[in-house]
C-alpha cells in the first residue's frame, strides 16, 4: 500500500487526476471503476481540465460506478446518474454507452444485480477502481457487517450514511434507505484501487481502516489485502496515522 499525503486539496486532486490521465495515456481502452460523494469532485474538476487542454482522452474508455441509490428517478438531483453526467461525463469524450451504473429504479432489483455483476465479468477486470470510504469504514455502500456480500448486491443503507449524505437531498428524510453496491469482492478485482480521503473528521476510520485489524466490521480495511493500493490523503486524514 502506497500512501501519500498531500499539503493542498489543489496537490491531491491533481495527483489523483494524474494517475488516472496516465492510465489513459499508456491504456487508452482502460476499464475506470468510479465513485460519487464530496471526496472525487475535485480529481473529476482536474480531469475536465485535462480533457479541455487535450491532455488526454476517454473516447475508448469505459466507466464503471460503484452504487446507485434505489428508487430514485436516473433524473433525481441526487442520483449518481445525476451526479456522474454534472462531474463527469457531460464535460468529456466518453461514449455514453461505455457509462455504467445500476439501475436503483429496476422492477427486479436482485435480477439487476447479476446484470451488473455480469456486465462486470464480461468487461474483463476493471484497471483502477476510484474510492472513497464512509465514517464507518464502507466502500462503496459496503457497510460494516459480520459478513460482507462478494459481488453486486442491494444493500439497507445505515443511519450514519444517510445522515452523511443529506447534504445533497432537500430534506433527510428524501435519503433513500436501500442503495445497489458492488461487492468488497467485486472491488477488490481491480488491477489497482485508487483510495483518496480527504478531513479531520475521517481522520480515526483511516487509521482503523489502513494500520487496524483487517475486520468486516471495517469494509475498508479489506484494503490491506489487495496488492496495489494508492492512498491519496489530505493532512487532516492523514493525521491519526503512525
Ligand atoms: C460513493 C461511495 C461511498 C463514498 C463514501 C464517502 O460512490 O461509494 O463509499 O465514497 O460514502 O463519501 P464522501 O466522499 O461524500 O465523504
Amino acid at each position: 500500500m502506497n500512501i501519500l499525503t498531500f499539503q493542498t486539496q489543489d496537490a491531491l486532486n491533481q495527483a489523483g487526476a494524474g494517475i488516472i490521465t496516465a492510465l489513459l495515456q499508456t491504456n487508452p481502452n482502460a476499464r475506470l471503476g468510479l465513485a460519487t460523494g464530496g471526496t472525487p469532485v475535485g480529481i473529476y474538476e482536474e480531469l475536465v481540465r485535462a480533457y479541455q487542454a487535450g491532455t488526454v482522452s476517454f473516447q475508448n474508455a469505459s466507466s464503471f460506478n460503484l452504487d446507485e441509490y434505489i428508487g430514485l428517478e436516473r433524473t433525481h438531483e441526487a442520483s449518481y446518474y445525476t451526479f456522474m453526467q454534472q462531474h463527469l461525463f457531460s464535460q468529456i469524450d466518453i461514449a455514453p454507452e461505455r457509462c455504467h451504473i445500476p439501475n436503483g429504479k429496476a422492477d427486479d432489483l436482485d435480477a439487476e444485480c447479476l446484470r451488473y455483476e455480469k456486465l462486470l465479468e464480461d468487461s474483463g477486470q476493471i484497471d483502477l477502481q476510484l474510492l472513497g470510504i464512509g465514517h464507518n469504514g464502507h466502500i462503496g455502500f459496503n457497510e460494516p457487517d459480520g459478513t460482507l456480500t462478494r459481488g453486486t448486491h442491494v444493500v439497507q443503507l445505515r443511519e450514519q450514511t444517510r445522515e452523511a449524505n443529506a447534504r445533497f437531498f432537500d430534506t433527510p428524510d428524501q435519503v433513500p434507505t436501500q442503495a445497489i453496491t458492488m461487492g468488497v469482492g467485486t472491488i477488490l478485482k481491480a488491477k489497482m484501487i485508487l483510495l483518496v480521503v480527504r478531513g479531520r473528521d475521517k481522520a480515526e476510520i483511516v487509521k482503523q481502516a489502513l494500520q487496524g485489524p483487517i475486520t468486516t466490521e471495517c469494509p475498508a480495511s479489506l484494503l490491506q489485502t489487495h496488492p496495489h493500493v494508492v492512498v491519496l490523503l489530505d493532512q487532516e486524514a492523514g493525521s491519526l496515522l503512525v
